[in-house]
């Protein structure tokens, strides 16, 4: 009798471990992401899990997104900086939470690089309003690879609703 309910117990037991067991999800990386705009949020919400979710995340990423750090970029001064070159001088060498820099409309004419040493940076525009980063870097001056506007060597650089250009001057 007692082997018997000791049974039924376990056979309980594993049902509750069954019914309770989280879906099993995982996100996949390799499919691209599709060139048209309009299929993107449907891509993401397919491909792109929540953090919790996701497999096989590099350790320090999962770190830096814990420790999120913002800072503003305004042209008006009513931010932390007015320049987005002030904004990265900021951030310390060997870093290791995403900073997410919050860049307020406008033009700014900056020639930019981020040093390999500072990586999870994101840049963040507003959708309705976006910064215009823009730099007339010649392969004359700059060479050709350096001329480039915006330059990024660390890794878990992101950017959204931003606009890079090269304005040319005659
Ligand atoms: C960004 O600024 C540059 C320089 O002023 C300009 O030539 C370019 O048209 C602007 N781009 C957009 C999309 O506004």
């Amino acid at each position: 009798m007692a082997e018997k309910i000791r049974c039924s117990a376990i056979i309980w037991a594993s049902m509750v471990v069954i019914l309770f067991a989280p879906p099993f999800v995982v996100s996949d990386d390799r499919i691209p992401v599709p060139p048209n705009k309009a299929q993107v949020a449907s891509w993401f919400n397919a491909n792109v899990k929540p953090l919790a979710q996701r497999k096989d995340i590099d350790p320090p990423l999962v770190t830096a997104e814990k420790f999120k750090k913002v800072i503003k970029v305004m042209k008006d001064g009513k931010g932390h900086f007015k320049t987005i070159t002030d904004a990265i001088k900021s951030i310390p060498a060997g870093n290791t939470k995403r900073v997410i820099i919050h860049i307020g409309g406008g033009v700014y004419n900056e020639k930019i690089k981020i040093e390999r040493t500072k990586p999870f940076i994101t840049f963040y525009g507003s959708p309705n309003n976006m910064p215009n980063l823009t730099f007339g870097g010649t392969a004359f001056h700059h060479g050709t690879v350096d001329s480039a506007t915006l330059i990024v060597e660390p890794d878990y650089f992101v950017a959204a609703n931003i606009i890079f250009s090269v304005s040319i001057s005659s």
